[in-house]
């Protein structure tokens, strides 16, 4: 007798979102060995691990994919156990369900019953067959004393291996991963830094080497990614509270469409469900609203120290980026026009349901930290704007031109009265580098900041998206009024190139570009410009920390931590600036 299982209930299949299987307690018959399911004669295999995420205070999601091998495409029934002992002997939850085609044979467990912040251990059984064993951890409630975050974006399997998931699975400490998108990216092997793909044995596959667009292109291409064994190692130590940005659709995504989409590809909107079906079946996390599957902002409460709110800067409400092509002019761009364009307060990025949620959200937590996890930069990356201009075109002359700046910028804070007028437009007349980020939803931001700033809160932002390692104050404010109401803490990518490919700098030509550009950009405070990293965040009661950790290569299997180039700073609660730490 097959017993198949008690669920509470399967929701959303109709909506694209994957089955979820909310499980509560003790079901099964006691014991592993009664978990085997060894008696409808399948051949499975676990090819892609397991993962949890999405921690509550009483319950976790958790994920796993099987894979027939029989050629069959009847549903596989599957069981999983949840203990609080590595070794299986605790058990606190153990039930069963199936694996259908209609998800692409992923599970996830809608886990109910746990306690706050606790470890918990989990494996799947499916026809004979004993997944990896995975472990979680819910979360806190009350009294917390400290709360650690690795902070993560911006994966490109054919770019190069993935020695950041490695290093960040090595952590001790964590409470969560937070991924903050671009987990994978939509081109063909050649389309993004694949130069040496093939010798580095992370070519695309031959069914998945073109950009994605079908369900079945999402559905092969997370599969891809999920077979690397660093990836598994830290989706299995680790819970994963994740949202997307916009490689999980398309390059440059906003609500209803993406740079990297035209007609001739299909309908976009058609495009992006098949991406965000695949999105929920593979990743572990949970349905926020079981009617719009765009919905992913979402709330954790660590207790009275952190709460953490994951925003969508993508799909949900992003109104289409600015381009200064449309407001260059004979003699280069019309800043007024820009300006005027990108402080309009009719440009949305969150939304306007977003930002209202957001703004509730922050007014009714009293947790010490309120944290932001989300996509592109938020600070005001303001440069002059004839070094804009070589940015934009970069070329041999941008290094001079840096330097030329950056020896200004020198005299004219020392307060140079020799410095002539012309000089001081140059170091003054300055504009945004990127215009995906928030520097082109200035209205926006300037709402969310004053809303912060107004409710005394300690706000740090967690950026992605770059590729490359930033700190900033979040200002509001100019001149004289200028004031930092938090503080940003972006994240390098995993594999992704960052400005050094793009700014073509030589190698040694990097150092100095680093520190050229946080003297001109006013509210940077950091910079690591060519390195693939993550950032790992500490809350206490008293001040978070950002430890930025950098690999020496992901362009080969040999690498080193680069510990000479990693960075770390420090806030105090009360006081939103930035200061080094050893
Ligand atoms: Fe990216």
């Amino acid at each position: 007798m097959r017993r198949l299982t008690r669920r509470d209930f399967i929701r959303a299949s109709a909506l694209g979102m994957g089955a979820v299987v909310v499980s509560t307690g003790l079901t099964g018959c006691g014991g592993s060995s009664s978990n085997n399911n060894n008696d409808d004669g399948r051949r499975v295999a676990f090819h892609h691990g397991v993962a949890s995420g999405d921690p509550q205070t009483q319950g976790v999601i958790l994920w796993t994919r099987v894979t027939p091998e029989d050629g069959d495409t009847a549903p596989v029934p599957v069981s999983w156990e949840v203990a609080s002992d590595a070794d299986f002997t605790q058990l606190v939850n153990e039930d069963s369900a199936e694996v259908r085609q209609a998800y692409d044979y992923t599970l996830k467990v809608d886990v109910r019953g746990l306690e706050p912040g606790k470890t918990y251990y989990y494996r799947f059984h499916a026809a004979g067959v004993t997944s990896p064993v995975g472990v979680t951890r819910t979360l806190p409630e009350g009294n917390v004393d400290q709360v650690t975050f690795a902070v993560l974006s911006c994966s490109n399997y054919p770019a190069g291996f993935f020695h950041v998931y490695a290093e960040a699975a090595k952590e001790e400490q964590l409470d969560a991963v937070l991924h903050l998108g671009d987990y994978l990216y939509e081109y063909a092997t050649d389309g993004y830094d694949g130069d040496n793909a093939e010798e580095m044995g992370r070519a695309l596959p031959n069914n998945n080497d073109l950009e994605m667009i079908k369900l079945e292109d999402y559905r092969r291409r997370y599969a891809l990614y999920r077979t690397d064994a660093d990836l598994q190692a830290l989706h299995a130590k680790t819970p994963f509270i994740a949202v997307w940005d916009d490689h999980e659709i398309a390059n440059d995504a906003w609500m209803e469409g993406a740079e990297n989409h035209d007609s001739t590809e299909g309908d976009y909107l058609m495009r992006k469900q098949y991406a965000l079906q695949a999105y929920f079946e593979w990743m572990p996390i949970r349905p926020f609203d079981d009617n719009d599957r765009e919905i992913i902002y979402r709330s954790f409460h660590y207790g009275d120290l952190v709460s953490l709110h994951m925003l969508d800067t993508r799909i949900i409400g992003r109104d289409q980026q600015l381009s200064y092509t449309d407001f260059l002019t004979e003699t280069g761009i019309d800043a007024e026009a820009f300006t005027a364009a990108a402080t309009d307060p009719e440009r949305h990025l969150l939304g306007t349901t977003q930002l209202n949620w957001l703004s509730g959200a922050l007014a009714t937590s009293s947790a010490t930290w309120q944290v932001l996890g989300q996509q592109v930069l938020m600070g005001r990356m303001l440069m002059p704007a004839e070094m804009l201009q070589g940015l934009l075109a970069p070329g041999p002359e941008l290094v001079a031109l840096i330097g030329e700046l950056t020896t200004l910028k020198g005299r004219y804070l020392q307060g140079d009265p020799t410095l002539t007028e012309e000089e001081v437009a140059r170091l003054t007349t300055v504009l945004p580098y990127n215009l995906d980020a928030w520097d082109g939803y200035m209205a926006e931001r300037e709402i969310l900041l004053r809303t912060a700033k107004d409710l005394s809160k300690n706000l740090v932002v967690l950026a992605g998206d770059t590729h490359n390692a930033w700190a900033s104050h979040l200002t509001v404010g100019s001149g004289e009024d200028k004031q930092s109401v938090g503080v940003e803490l972006a994240t390098a990518s995993v594999s992704s190139p960052g400005l050094e490919s793009y700014l073509q700098l030589p190698a040694e030509a990097v150092p100095q570009a680093e520190q050229a550009i946080t003297l001109l950009v006013d509210d940077l405070q950091y910079l690591n410009a060519s390195q693939r990293g993550y950032l790992r965040v500490t809350f206490t009661a008293e001040k978070a920390r950002a430890d930025w950790r950098f690999v020496s290569t992901v362009k080969s299997s040999d690498y080193q931590v680069d510990e000479a180039r990693g960075h770390s700073m420090t806030v105090q609660a009360g006081s939103p600036a930035l200061t080094q730490a050893d």
